[in-house]
Parts: C-alpha cells; sequence; structure tokens
C-alpha cells in the first residue's frame, strides 16, 4: 500500500473525505481510505457552513467521526479551513461588520474550531485562496471589513487556539513558479518577516493531465517557499483526464503527473505531505473527468501505481 511506502520514506500520503465514509453499501471506500494513506482531511466538513448555521452554534458530528477514524486506524489529520470566501454562513458572507466586528467574529469562529479540535488536528490551513488570480488579495468578506492585516490575525487566533497545530496558508493556481505563486511567496515572505505564526504552505495541484510539474518548475517552486523556513504540502491533489490520444494515452498521461507532483515533493526536504481530493472517481468533485487514482468501481488506475512507483515500490 501506499502508505506502508510513504512511512518508510517520512511522508503523509493523504486523501479528503466524503460521504461515503460511512456508507454501508460502499464497504471499499472506508477499507481503502484506512490501507492506503495515514492523512485525512475533510472534503467539507471541517469548513465554516458545515460546522455552523449560527453565531456561536456548532455542531461538530461528522467531523468528530472523521478525526475518530483517523485516530483508529493511525492517521493524521490535515483540517481545512478556518478562513475562506467560500462554504460561509449567511450572516458571515452578506453581513455589513465593522473592522472591530468582523475580527471578533473570526476570532469566535477560529476559537470554536481550532479549540475543539485542539491536539487532533495536526495541520490547519488557517487562511484558503487570499490572492486573487487577478493579482492582489481577493475580495472577501474579511478584506472588505478588516483590511489586509485580517491574515496575520486569523494566524495569530489560530496559534492562540491550537499552540501545537501546524498553521497553513493554502491555495491553487500557485503550484509552478507563475505571477500568482510570485505573489504568495511575497506575501508569505512579509508574513514571516513580521513575526506572523504561520508554518507552512500548501499548494493545491488541481491539474489536468496536460499539465507537466516539470516544465512549470513544481520542484523550484517549493523549494523557495522551503527555503523561507515553510514547512511545504501539496493538499489537493487531483488530475483531470484530458487531452488527445487514446483513453490509454490520457490514462497514462494522468499517472505521469500524479508521479511528477510526488517526485517534486519528494525532491524538497520540508516537503512532508502530499495530499489527494479524494482517491476515487466515485467521489470526487469532478467526477466526470475522473481525476483520481481509484476508478468509480475501486479498482487501482495507472496512476495507482505510478504513485506507488515514485514511492520506490513495484
Ligand atoms: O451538503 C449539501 C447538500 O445538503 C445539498 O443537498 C447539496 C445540493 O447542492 O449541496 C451539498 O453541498 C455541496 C457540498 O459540496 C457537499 O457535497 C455544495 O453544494 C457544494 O458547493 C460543495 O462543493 C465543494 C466545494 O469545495 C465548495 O466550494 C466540493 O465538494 C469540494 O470538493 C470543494 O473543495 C474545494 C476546497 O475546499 C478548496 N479548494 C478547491 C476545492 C475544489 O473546489
Amino acid at each position: 500500500p501506499l502508505r506502508a511506502l510513504a512511512e518508510q520514506r517520512g511522508l503523509l500520503i493523504g486523501a479528503a473525505v466524503g460521504g461515503a465514509l460511512y456508507d454501508p453499501l460502499e464497504p471499499e471506500y472506508a477499507q481503502i481510505l484506512a490501507r492506503e494513506f495515514n492523512l485525512v482531511v475533510a472534503e467539507n466538513a471541517m469548513k465554516w457552513a458545515s460546522l455552523s448555521n449560527e453565531r456561536g452554534q456548532y455542531g461538530f458530528a461528522g467531523a468528530d467521526a472523521l478525526v475518530r477514524f483517523a485516530r483508529q486506524h493511525g492517521q493524521r489529520v490535515r483540517g481545512h479551513t478556518l478562513i475562506w470566501h467560500e462554504q460561509l454562513p449567511a450572516w458571515v458572507r452578506n453581513g455589513a461588520f465593522s473592522r472591530e466586528a468582523m475580527l471578533a467574529v473570526m476570532q469566535e469562529h477560529i476559537q470554536a474550531v481550532a479549540g475543539h479540535f485542539r491536539g487532533q488536528v495536526a495541520y490547519w490551513d488557517v487562511v484558503n485562496e487570499a490572492v486573487s488570480d487577478r493579482g492582489g488579495l481577493r475580495e472577501t468578506p474579511f478584506l472588505r471589513a478588516v483590511g489586509p492585516d485580517y491574515l496575520e490575525h486569523a494566524f495569530r487566533f489560530a496559534r492562540a487556539a491550537d499552540p501545537q497545530a501546524k498553521l497553513f496558508y493554502n491555495d491553487y493556481g500557485a503550484d509552478g513558479i507563475n505571477t500568482k505563486s510570485d505573489e504568495i511567496y511575497a506575501l508569505l515572505k512579509a508574513l514571516k518577516a513580521k513575526g506572523v505564526p504561520i508554518d507552512g504552505v500548501g499548494f493545491q495541484a488541481h491539474l489536468d493531465s496536460t499539465f507537466s510539474p516539470r516544465q512549470a518548475r513544481m520542484r523550484e517552486n517549493l523549494q523557495r517557499f522551503a527555503d523561507l523556513g515553510l514547512e511545504v504540502h501539496i493538499t489537493e491533489l487531483d488530475v483531470l483526464l484530458r487531452g488527445a490520444g487514446t483513453r490509454e494515452e490520457r490514462l497514462e498521461a494522468q499517472a505521469r503527473v500524479y508521479a511528477e507532483v510526488l517526485e517534486a515533493c519528494r525532491a524538497v526536504a520540508r516537503c512532508t505531505a502530499v495530499t489527494l481530493w479524494g482517491f476515487t472517481d466515485a467521489y470526487s468533485w469532478r467526477a466526470a473527468a475522473e481525476p483520481l487514482i481509484f476508478d468509480a468501481l475501486y479498482r487501482p488506475k495507472p496512476a495507482y501505481h505510478a504513485l506507488l512507483r515514485a514511492l520506490g515500490g513495484t
């Protein structure tokens, strides 16, 4: 299994977990999750709107069940995510808040959630997707009410809520060296220089099978963030089946992308985890493009075998 090889290499190999974990009709889901992965992340269950609709009212049952599963199977947990502009309760999304009022809202939420999971979540995505694809910080309820320093406050609140957890900034479209990753690099460098408690950076890696991690200089990109003293994770890897050629050729291209991403991480000493955004094509936010490493019937695809080989297996 992947996790046995990963453990020999000192690497975490993770998967996002969606709805099928307790589906008695799909025992394969939980079996494969336990067998192949040593890290789990909730695909949706720890997001703000999944935990709470009303201020101060939280329901943790679904997220707690995943944390319990992880404990039973010797898996670490990534927490996703504390401050993000999507999947927010309506009162946060639409409310008119002063700076002080929004900082209080953020602090309460982070304290409630990271506090609840204190000691059980090894890594938190504290802030997700704060940089706009067009440059600058993304327009969000947090930026609007607080201003650009909402990020550093989020990290300080998270450190206070769970001093043991490693705190991450997470984003997409920044996997290689490009203008967005340049901007994130500058942002995180400035946060570090200010003494903001940030421990790591997550690269989502939502890719497709025509992408070349090598051409995009993914390894060099991970390395420059590592050189800031940050731990590096690949956090949401999936690879859409795209491009010309036969289906077999596309599956091989997909496998190569998975392997190259894993190799890029292995080449960087501070890159410690590769997490996939699901594992079976039966459950994926982009299921139609079959982006994962097991097919919808839970059979391993070429991408699964490519990851095994990239971990030094056969
Ligand atoms: O749970 C409700 C259900 O009660 C309702 O009946 C149904 C009807 O639409 O919606 C369900 O919620 C959906 C939820 O997934 C659970 O399936 C939401 O509509 C849907 O928007 C939500 O999508 C998630 C998306 O984030 C939200 O933006 C995807 O599953 C999830 O894979 C995706 O994950 C994000 C990461 O958090 C951040 N990075 C990008 C990544 C992909 O978009």
